[in-house]
């Protein structure tokens, strides 16, 4: 995969690129990331990328000229083009999975002050990352590819990604490490036992409680299984009792 990046700010990616996981991942090739700086594609002497709104009105906005000469430089016909933009549908887990089968992407980092409208009919999908206003587009941009790339194939183990939050709409139960015993807080007994299908259903039941309390909101689109009814159902107990 390829994922080319365009930004008034490639610096802002010097630690996102070589650390951590995502170095791992760059560094065994599944994925090459490139940083493209869009003043590079400015023609006036001065490189300027913005310009005052028609009409009037605060702030700057990106020139749709620029934006286009960077862009068509930067991606092939079978690009998927993304800009950022807090005037989007929220960036879910089901898009990094939609998104991980494209073999080259193009990300726009947008600018908080807005771009020419005149842009958006480059671009296949704006995206945005939550419902608040960043400064910028490129955590945002981080954030969608750090998603989409450790779903490739080999990019992280298989067994961590079996299990995770937002698959089939269940947050991931919570998880223990040594210490066994921190100052009198125990892990679960279950959990020591040895007894996987008792290790399972524990598993499955912290699960559904834990979406229960955080994001019940998620169990809308949840398929139960009979298995599931019935742990809400002693879930539902063990609240009344
Ligand atoms: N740019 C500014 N805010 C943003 C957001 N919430 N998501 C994506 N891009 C943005």
């Amino acid at each position: 995969m390829r994922i080319t990046i365009l930004t008034l700010f490639p610096t802002m990616f010097e630690g996102f690129l070589h650390t951590s996981i995502i170095k791992r991942i760059i560094d065994k090739g599944l994925v090459e990331i490139r940083i493209v700086d869009i003043r590079d594609y400015s023609l006036d002497k001065h490189r300027h990328v913005d310009d005052t709104p028609y009409g009037g009105g605060a702030g700057m906005l990106m020139k749709v000229d620029v934006l286009h000469r960077a862009l068509a430089a930067n991606s092939k016909e079978n690009s998927r083009i993304l800009l950022t933009s807090p005037k989007a549908k929220p960036f879910k887990q089901s898009d990094a999975r939609r998104l991980s089968k494209f073999s080259d992407i193009v990300i726009v980092c947008g600018h908080y002050e807005g771009i020419d409208y005149r842009f958006e009919k480059y671009v296949d999908e704006k995206v945005s990352i939550g419902d608040y206003v960043l400064t910028g587009g490129e955590l945002a941009s981080m954030v969608i590819s750090d998603a989409i790339v450790r779903l490739l194939d080999d990019g992280i183990s298989k067994q961590s990604l079996e299990i995770e939050s937002f698959d089939n709409n269940l947050l991931e139960c919570p998880q223990y490490t040594r210490p066994y015993d921190f100052y009198g807080d125990k892990v679960p007994a279950v959990l020591l036992s040895g007894n996987h299908r008792d290790i399972k259903h524990y598993n499955d039941k912290m699960a559904l409680r834990e979406t229960l309390k955080y994001r019940p909101d998620l169990l809308e689109n949840h398929q139960f299984t009979k298995e599931e009814i019935a742990l809400l159902e002693e879930i539902r107990n063990e609240f009344e009792g």
